[in-house]
């Protein structure tokens, strides 16, 4: 059996007739951007999300970059978030003219650890920018709190994370702006890149729709220097079609994390679903401290694996400079060294999850011996 870590050919067959015919429209219509099919797209997003407005972009590293932007965030001023996450994040805030300053993650969620953002505030703080990622919120209703308290933006960089819910509220609908991301292995991806922004703010809504247009308030008028940020009218009209299908494939993803949490053995830790979240499993990572080994076994059983993130961006050569010297982040730096992320995508089976935990088992099985990295690892049969 061959199981990717992600397979979308399949999700294609069984929307391709409708996703070909509204391309087609699109193109027969020559009206390429910012015409009826992101208008649609951006009022049926807001409305999934529970916003007033949403902005479509060009990727959800533009929505990040524009939203912090829009929020009024520039140079000077700094912005509170993790380094556990994919690099896009913190290059927006750097984008933007801003700093990223780092606090370390829960190691239950792997999420903001909320605990230590009051002491990282400081006269130059503009905003808190959590981030959810693998598809489980962050616990925002402290990071709200300190936000009202210290007269700062919140910024939700939601890009793994459409239709996730914290206390019942969607992701995106909570901050002053919320970003996703509509890269192809999303749980809502486009045929090519995309993105957009969520928000109840229409100043913010107003600034984001011009900075993604090079500032223009009307043709060949610029009121402030913006971007080529636009989302185009065929990648809107693949996420068009695709958005009614969202919940569905939501409860597939959550069907298929019971079955791993069922099936996998203890000798992992499986990832958990606070009380207050709805996780829509973008990734189902575990942490193991045998992650390599694990992974070269998986790939031997025709298993695809991840990581997500193997290296956290405070430690990575070209970021350095916002950690440096002695600053260390535990729990990030803990973590990064364990964590493997499992197949996951609607398409895929029960049987197909039953197999990944029973390879898993014999992996983890009492007197089997590991091969260390590099070492071809013994098949079963040996
Ligand atoms: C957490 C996070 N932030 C930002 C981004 C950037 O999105 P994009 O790749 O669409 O620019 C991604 C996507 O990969 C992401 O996972």
């Amino acid at each position: 059996m061959r199981i990717p870590l992600v397979d979308l050919k399949t999700q294609y067959q069984d929307i391709k007739e409708e996703v070909l015919s509204e391309i087609g429209q699109a193109l027969d219509g020559m009206q390429l951007f910012l015409g009826k099919n992101v208008q649609t797209l951006e009022s049926n997003f807001a409305e999934f999300c529970g916003v007033e407005s949403a902005v479509g972009v060009s990727s959800g590293t533009d929505a990040l970059h524009i939203a912090i932007r829009a929020c009024g965030i520039g140079p000077g001023d700094e912005v509170i978030t993790v380094s556990h996450t994919f690099i896009a994040t913190i290059e927006a805030i750097i984008l933007a003219g801003a700093k990223p300053v780092f606090v370390d993650i829960d190691p239950q969620t792997y999420n903001m650890d909320t605990g230590q953002i009051e002491r990282m505030i400081n006269s130059k703080t503009r905003a808190i920018l959590p981030v959810h990622l693998y598809g489980h919120p962050s616990d925002m209703d402290p990071i709200l709190e300190l936000a009202r308290t210290y007269k700062l933006k919140v910024i939700e960089d939601a890009c793994q994370a459409h239709g996730a819910e914290y206390k019942g509220r969607r992701t995106g609908s909570m901050g002053d702006a919320g970003c996703f991301s509509f890269y192809f292995t999303k749980n809502l991806g486009a045929y090519g890149e995309g993105g957009i922004i969520t928000t109840s703010d229409p100043d913010i809504a107003e600034r984001c729709r011009m900075l993604r247009d090079h500032g223009q308030n009307s043709k060949y008028h610029h009121s402030m220097m913006g971007i080529n940020g636009r989302l185009d009218e065929i990648q809107a009209a693949v996420l068009r079609v695709k958005l009614p299908h969202l919940e569905d494939w939501i409860e597939k993803r959550r069907n298929l994390a019971q079955a791993y949490n069922a099936g996998l053995p203890a000798l992992l830790e499986k990832p958990q679903e606070m009380p207050w979240a709805k996780h829509v499993y973008h990734l189902y990572v575990v942490r193991t401290p045998e992650r390599d080994q694990l992974r070269a076994w998986l790939e031997s059983k025709g298993i695809g694996a991840g990581m997500h993130y193997p290296i956290p961006v405070h430690m990575q050569e070209a970021w350095r400079v916002y950690g440096g010297g002695d600053f260390s982040l535990p729990v990030t730096e803990e973590i990064t060294k364990e964590i493997i992320s499992l197949p996951i995508y609607p398409e895929m089976t029960n049987e197909e999850a039953n197999y990944i935990c029973s390879c898993i088992r014999e992996f983890g099985e009492p007197g089997w011996s590991v091969a260390v990295e590099g070492q071809a690892i013994p098949s079963a049969e040996d």
